[in-house]
């Protein structure tokens, strides 16, 4: 097995496990895990708080003006557990929401929010031992990461683990709505004219909808043998 640290690409749909296996792998490997879909999630947050995003428009111009001036960070909380604070607030709760999801997913279309994104999560990856998970991380952020995974998993099996999530969190939706959400953003996250998301040619793909997350967790380790 590798022992110079190297970065790990974690790419695939929406709610398909990508946060767990690269958690997993991060805790297995002493590496730093890397939400990049929770830093487009806080930029959302940020354009609706400020009133230049609605859930039909976004006032691009504003948004762009003031962009510099969102820092995105993460801090693991008292149970180790990785948090996303925007310009030093905790709003891990606020951006996990449906609507939010949703947001994250049209400002993810932006090529001048893709562009800032992906200079901060370039930076962050510099100095290696970086698990990161996204739509574009083995495409656009580390195209030269030594290891890449794509995970795929059915829509119907995505929506259900979404809404036990955000059940489990309190957060009141139905499974309706939930898969009716997943099927909008696989739809828009592969079609959009900025990194759509798609495999990378040197990316291992997993199904995951019938294996367990130890499972997942064994073959991706199982993968740090052949790096
Ligand atoms: O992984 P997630 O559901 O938290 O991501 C929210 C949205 O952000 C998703 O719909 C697409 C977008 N995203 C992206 O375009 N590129 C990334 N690297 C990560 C997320």
């Amino acid at each position: 097995m590798q022992t110079k640290k190297i970065n790990i690409a974690v790419d695939g749909f929406s709610s398909c496990g990508k946060s767990t296996i690269a958690k997993g792998l991060a805790k297995e490997l002493g590496y730093t895990y890397i939400d990049s879909g929770a830093m487009y999630r806080a930029i959302a947050l940020f354009a609706y708080r400020n009133g230049w995003m609605t859930d039909t428009e976004i006032n691009e111009s504003e948004l762009k003006k003031h962009i510099s001036e969102i820092e995105i960070s993460f801090q693991a909380n008292a149970d180790g557990q990785q948090e996303t604070y925007l310009n030093g607030e905790n709003v891990e709760k606020e951006i996990r929401s449906l609507r939010i999801g949703n947001a994250a997913s049209r400002v993810s279309t932006l090529g001048f929010v893709r562009k800032e994104l992906v200079r901060q999560q370039q930076a962050m990856g510099k100095k290696k031992g970086v698990v990161m998970d996204g739509r574009d991380i083995g495409t656009v952020v580390f195209p030269d990461a030594e290891l890449k995974i794509f995970l795929t998993a059915s829509p119907e099996i995505r929506a259900q683990r979404r809404f036990n999530e955000l059940q489990a969190k309190g957060i009141s939706v139905s499974y309706e709505d939930t898969l009716a959400n997943v099927r909008e953003r696989d739809q828009r996250d592969t079609t959009r004219a900025e990194s759509p998301l798609r495999k990378a040619d040197d990316a291992i793909e997993l199904d995951n909808s019938y294996i367990t997350i130890e499972e997942q967790l064994q073959w991706a380790m199982n993968l740090m043998h052949d790096v």
